[in-house]
């Protein structure tokens, strides 16, 4: 399936964790487009069947947990007739240290509901992606299975 995976990053790991995640994809036999969220547009998902979002959590307007306002403006713009007919899922980097742990995943799933979209697959929450040694390994399963996923 062509798949979209759009990520926000502000230090780079949710950059490298996509990058993962699609490269796992494409050994399933899926084809991926990785941008960044500023060049993301809702008139760019049309050509493909799959679109994943990734953002880490951070502090935006005094409240932490959020995704990155990009993130949040470009889905703020998807209507439900851009997703109709395409598989949805979600990517969140974040740290368990902090008191609302991949907020933005609760965030996104929630504006995604509104216009009635349910993600495909379980949100990936990754803790601490640099520090933690086994979550390439994390983030390389959860792709496969959404390998599978997007191919049943
Ligand atoms: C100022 C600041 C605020 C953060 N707030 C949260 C948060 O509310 N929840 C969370 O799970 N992680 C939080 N994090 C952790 C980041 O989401 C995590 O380090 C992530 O991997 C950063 O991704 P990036 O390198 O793609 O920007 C915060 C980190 C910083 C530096």
């Amino acid at each position: 399936m062509k798949c979209l995976l759009v990520y926000g990053t502000l230090s780079g790991s949710t950059m490298t964790a996509a990058e993962l995640a699609a490269a796992e994809l494409r050994t399933a036999g899926h084809e991926v487009d990785v941008i960044g969220v500023e060049e993301a547009s809702r008139e760019k998902l049309a050509s493909y069947g799959a679109l994943i979002v990734a953002s880490p959590s951070w502090e935006d307007q005094g409240k932490d947990g959020q995704p990155l306002p990009e993130v949040r403006k470009f889905l703020e713009t998807v209507t439900s007739e851009d997703l109709k007919d395409k598989k949805v899922a979600l990517m969140g980097l974040g740290d368990t240290s902090y008191p609302h742990y991949c907020g933005a995943i609760d965030i996104m799933e929630e504006m995604l509901k509104k216009i009635s979209v349910t993600p495909i697959v379980t949100s990936l929450r990754v803790d601490r992606y640099y520090s933690l040694r086994e979550n390439e390994d994390n983030v390389k399963t959860w792709a496969a299975g959404l390998g599978k996923s997007l191919a049943s």
